[in-house]
């Protein structure tokens, strides 16, 4: 264990009892975040659904799957991020007799901010994928406008740069033709933020190479 996963642990132990709004009411589990805490890559989703509660496992369901693939089309496992929500617990309605997800509301994304803020200072990510519009908003800037601004580099008080992409659950939701296109954004975003972090790891090492001799190429992860 690196002295980062024994912060994250100890955060996560204080998040897994927290009691603060009204979404611990109805959770099975808090859905806390997890991967590698020694990333240079983070990913940020929007909050649990049924199977992450019913597990305590961020992208667990459909969505995770896709995300899943769309990592892995980019050479990236779980073993190398870490991804974990903007809100730690399912936020639900009951409709028509069933449970189903509902969007965070403003007070419960302010209410969960602190643990996503302490994780995020304890790995210090060189990159944040934002998915989805919550995740952006509270990473990016307010009122982000997903359709125009996804796949756009922005500085962020949370890491060196972060970039929003669209929702997996999101481009699920999209008919064939429209799945298509926007399954490849969410390939091709993650796609910009490999290249990036390899872009900043190699300028930290022609930093610290001054000499006009060869650098090394920096390994991704
Ligand atoms: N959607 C999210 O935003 N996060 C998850 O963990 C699962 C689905």
């Amino acid at each position: 264990m690196t002295e980062i996963d024994e912060r994250l642990e100890e955060v996560k132990a204080k998040a897994v009892v927290c009691r603060i709004c009204e979404l611990c009411e109805n959770r099975t589990n808090v859905v806390f975040g997890e991967g590698n805490p020694n990333t240079p890559m983070v990913l940020v989703g929007e909050g649990p659904g049924a199977q992450e509660d019913a597990t305590g496992r961020p992208f667990v369901g459909r969505a995770g799957q896709l995300l899943d693939q769309a990592l892995l089309e980019n050479g990236i496992t779980r073993k190398h991020v870490y991804i974990c929500n903007v809100l730690k617990c399912r936020a639900s309605i009951i409709e028509n007799g069933s449970v189903r997800n509902r969007p965070p509301r403003p007070q419960e994304m302010s209410a969960c901010l602190p643990w996503l803020e302490q994780q995020l200072a304890i790995i210090k990510p060189l990159v944040i994928v934002s998915l989805g519009a919550p995740s952006a908003n509270t990473i990016i800037h307010k009122d982000f406008r997903m359709m125009k601004e996804r796949g756009i580099w922005y500085a962020s008080e949370y890491a060196k740069y972060a970039i929003a992409a669209l929702h997996p659950a999101y481009i699920l939701r999209q008919d064939a033709e429209t799945f298509k296109t926007a399954r490849a954004s969410l390939v091709a975003d993650i796609a910009a933020a490999r290249q990036k972090v390899l872009e900043l790891k190699r300028e930290a090492k022609a930093e610290q190479n001054p000499e006009p001799k060869p650098v090394e190429e920096p390994k991704l992860f």
